[in-house]
């Protein structure tokens, strides 16, 4: 198993977390929003993030695959789980670990705004803005990475290094 390297600490994720938690409360606070969790990526994300928001909110998981067991994405998005309960007329927020050449949160944002949801917005842990290819308008926003391959905080590579706290680099990738 290749080695990792931190990229981002644990104390920097926490102050992000709290931070996108802040925006969020403002513009979300009193709504009962809808927050969709991109599987398997964002989940450590959005457990930490729905404690640091602590008000009233609904939580969806989607499944989607775009990513064979290689660290190149496809570009075919598949849905593998959907949502179970109606969106429309809600306050819609998805979470998602880490967007790249955009192509699944794209496709996950058009499936959602079809359901006719009153607002729809995104939140993205990390950005590698470096490799778009088609763009997504990030509502908020963790941290800009470079383009390099990241894992830990719950995201993988060949399902493993999910448990690790910090977001880290595989070493010679
Ligand atoms: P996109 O469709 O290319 O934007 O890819 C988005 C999905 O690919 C994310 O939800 C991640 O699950 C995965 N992904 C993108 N970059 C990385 C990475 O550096 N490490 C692990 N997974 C990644
Ligand atoms: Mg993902």
């Amino acid at each position: 198993m290749p080695g990792t390297q931190v990229l981002i600490d644990q104390h920097k994720i926490e102050k992000a977390v709290q931070r996108l938690a802040f925006e969020i409360k403002r513009d979300f606070q009193g709504t009962n929003p809808v927050l969709i969790c991109i599987l398997k990526g964002s989940f450590v994300f959005i457990a930490d993030l729905i404690r640091a928001l602590a008000i009233p909110l609904e939580v969806e998981f989607v499944r989607l695959s775009s990513y064979g067991s290689g660290t190149e994405s496809s570009g075919k998005v598949k849905m593998r789980l959907g949502i179970s309960n109606s969106i429309a007329n809600r306050h819609v927020l998805v979470v998602e670990d880490i967007i790249d050449t955009g192509i699944t949160v794209n496709y996950l944002l058009r499936y959602l705004r079809q359901k006719k949801p009153a607002v729809l917005k995104l939140c993205a842990l990390l950005d590698k803005p470096s490799r778009r290819k088609i763009d997504v308008p990030i509502d908020y926003l963790g941290f800009t990475v470079p383009n390099k391959f990241i894992v830990g905080y719950g995201i993988d590579w060949n399902e493993q290094y999910r448990h690790l706290p910090a977001i880290c680099l595989i070493e010679s990738k």
